[in-house]
């Protein structure tokens, strides 16, 4: 029986993700709420080793079916490992990335049939799914930039532009499909203002619960 909260945090690559998710994870610590970082693909032994595979800009043949079934896999092991386990003893889990990613990334960026991906990903998940979900909206053009000014690009930031604007249109109907779940915060506001606004969300969902 799931009793601790469970959050995700989505965005494309550069949103700036990361930073939010610390401090989701210091946010709910000062509330004295126990917290389980997680980030996807990975979190687990075997998960990370899933990661280096689907991130190894060496790999470029893969498959966007054995892409799609990798990242599920990864995911499937996470559940089993920690989120399942952290939730029923009341944690509260905050992973960067989830099951989202899988539907605006192979979904929509690969074009692969989107009701089968979230079959997959349904059964990989256990038909659990995040309580509230952050999602860093930031346009492709900025992200490309800040991808770029970083040291190495892993192989999905590889893609060309157009799998990006794609992935985007993917993460901006999931927005309009699931607003009660989906967040979304302006990700170029600044690192305080984005901050205020996750405070405020999470307030009104602890009053709510
Ligand atoms: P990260 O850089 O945020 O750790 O994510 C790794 C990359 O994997 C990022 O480019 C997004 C991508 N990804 C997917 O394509 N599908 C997924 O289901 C997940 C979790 C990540």
């Amino acid at each position: 029986m799931k009793k601790g909260l469970f959050i995700s945090i989505e965005g494309l690559d550069g949103s700036g993700k990361t930073t939010q998710v610390r401090y989701i994870q210091e946010y709910l610590q000062r509330k004295g709420i126990e917290t389980l970082l997680l980030r996807e693909p990975g979190g687990t032994k075997i998960g990370e080793k899933v990661r280096d595979i689907l991130l190894d800009a060496r790999n470029t043949e893969m498959d966007s079916v054995a892409e799609m079934l990798l990242y599920a896999s990864s995911r499937a092991q996470i559940m089993a490992e920690k989120v399942i386990p952290a939730l029923e003893e009341g944690t509260a889990v905050i992973c960067d990335r989830f099951i989202d990613s899988s539907i605006a990334y192979q979904g929509y960026g690969r074009q692969l049939d989107i009701n089968e991906v979230y079959n997959v990903n349904f059964t990989a998940v256990r038909h659990i799914l995040p309580d509230i979900t952050f999602f860093l909206d930031q346009h492709p053009d900025t992200s490309l930039r800040r991808r770029k000014e970083a040291s190495t690009a892993d192989r999905l930031e590889n893609e060309e532009m157009e799998f990006h604007n794609r992935v985007y249109i993917g993460y901006k109907e999931l927005c309009s499909r699931y607003p009660e779940r989906i967040k979304v915060l302006d990700a170029g506001k600044s690192i305080e203002e984005i901050g205020k606004e996750i405070t405020e969300q999470l307030e009104s969902f602890f009053e709510r619960m």
